[in-house]
């Protein structure tokens, strides 16, 4: 009998909102007149910003000629997508990114986890805490880490508390790591790094010949003036940090997959020898062994939305859930509960009313409410007693929301 992959069998039995979703439906089996608002994961709602639409109808055309049909494509992206990239996100903000260190694919999911590939199981591997549970199943996964004790906390892994007590800025660790996970705006606190926080980050990495691998999924959510939107505003941080990124929750992409990792051409892991290897090298090997690229239509959606229109369009989008993350954190506030995040990112993060655990509050708030959220303990030990709301829905259901939460904690 084929043998299986064992770290897999040290995992918690469903992955987060898979998990979420069975409880939700058997509850909606169970009580089948409930009108359940879903504010659990992170899913936008609204329809996808018409110039992409346009530029992908186009495109469709395009491929339904002989002269002007594409198959394969190069499997890092089209130029045409990686140049307004390096222009629209990186050289605007004075970035020094060139289109060849973008890597085109099809979620910045995928790729945290995938990166793993190109390093070696001996590393020790740092992660905040609550965190993206992907970080943290996908090492698992690759066997770079013990079993879990009772909290969830996997042994091997470091991990750095991000709670109210160190306003969720996480500490420099007192012990060598290889790889640090971090990801601003917090998914799933919601709260973002500054500067100076992100400064420390970058010189410690590079003290350590460390990698950063920094999620800024959601740096399109930024409002507060001064807020890094990438790791590459930070000085040095192309010798140390790759960084993911997605369209998803900019642009409305989560069901039409498009993202990209850049990999500057200066970062460098070593072998067990102690010779340095170049990490664009390696990433781009496995990326083109294990990957096909982006489908053509989908790119030239994605190259759409930095046309004066896309972006106009894609400021709408963001100004629309920006808003509803308001209504949910003044709505949550004037009943006396205490609220993280919800400024510069698409989540709240509130902290559960009598110090009910994070599940206990999961079933009261479906229970009394017909809502849906995220239990804080879900992301990680620290997150106990913490809940995510997402501002992903519509406004009716927001305001509805609103009301509902209202009545089921009073
Ligand atoms: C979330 O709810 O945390 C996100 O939707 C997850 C993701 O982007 O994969």
């Amino acid at each position: 009998m084929a043998r299986i992959n064992e770290n897999f069998l040290k995992l918690k039995a469903g992955y987060l909102f898979p998990e979420i979703g069975r409880r939700v439906t058997q509850f909606a089996q169970q009580n089948p007149e409930a009108k359940i608002i879903r504010l659990g994961i992170g899913d936008v709602t609204e329809p996808l910003p018409a110039a992409a639409i346009a530029a992908m109808h186009a495109a469709v055309d395009e491929m339904g000629e002989r002269a002007t049909f594409k198959g394969y494509g190069p499997e890092q992206g089209y130029d045409f997508l990686r140049n307004a990239i390096a222009k629209h996100d990186y050289e605007s903000r004075g970035c020094d990114v060139d289109a060849d260190e973008i890597f085109v694919s099809d979620g910045s999911k995928c790729d945290t986890g995938n990166i793993l590939d190109i390093f070696g199981l001996d590393n020790v591997v740092a992660v905040t805490d609550p965190v993206y549970p992907v970080y943290v199943d996908t090492n698992v996964m690759a066997g770079r880490t013990g079993t879990a004790d009772d909290a969830g906390r996997f042994g091997g892994l470091v991990y750095i508390p991000v709670t109210e007590e160190n306003n969720f800025v996480p500490a420099i660790p007192e012990q060598h790591v290889d790889l640090i996970y971090l990801c601003y705006p917090n998914n799933p606190t919601g709260t973002v790094a500054t500067q100076e926080t992100l400064q420390k980050w970058v010189d410690y990495a590079k003290a350590e010949k460390a990698v950063i691998l920094y999620d800024s999924a959601y740096e399109a959510y930024i409002t507060t003036p001064g807020i890094p939107h990438s790791i590459y505003e930070i000085p040095r941080a192309r010798e140390v940090a790759i960084e993911f990124r997605s369209f998803s929750k900019t642009a409305g992409f989560t069901g039409t997959r498009c993202a990209y990792t850049v990999v500057p051409k200066s970062l460098k892991g070593s072998t067990a020898t102690g010779e340095a290897v170049d990490l664009h090298r390696l990433w781009n090997r496995r990326h083109c062994t294990k990957f096909n690229g982006v489908p053509y239509i989908i790119q030239k959606g994605a190259e759409a939305v930095y046309s004066n229109e896309g972006k106009q369009q894609v400021q709408n989008l963001l100004s629309f859930y920006l808003e509803n993350a308001r209504l949910l954190r003044e709505g949550l506030q004037s009943v006396g509960i205490t609220v993280h995040g919800g400024v510069d990112a698409p989540y709240v993060w509130l902290k559960t009313p009598n110090n009910l655990s994070s599940w206990d509050f999961f079933d009261r708030l479906l229970g009394k409410a017909h809502l849906v959220g995220t239990p804080g303990s879900g992301f990680g030990a620290s997150g106990e007693g913490y809940f995510r709301l997402s501002a992903f829905n519509s406004r009716a259901n927001i305001n509805e929301a609103v009301t509902r939460f209202q009545q089921a904690v009073r």
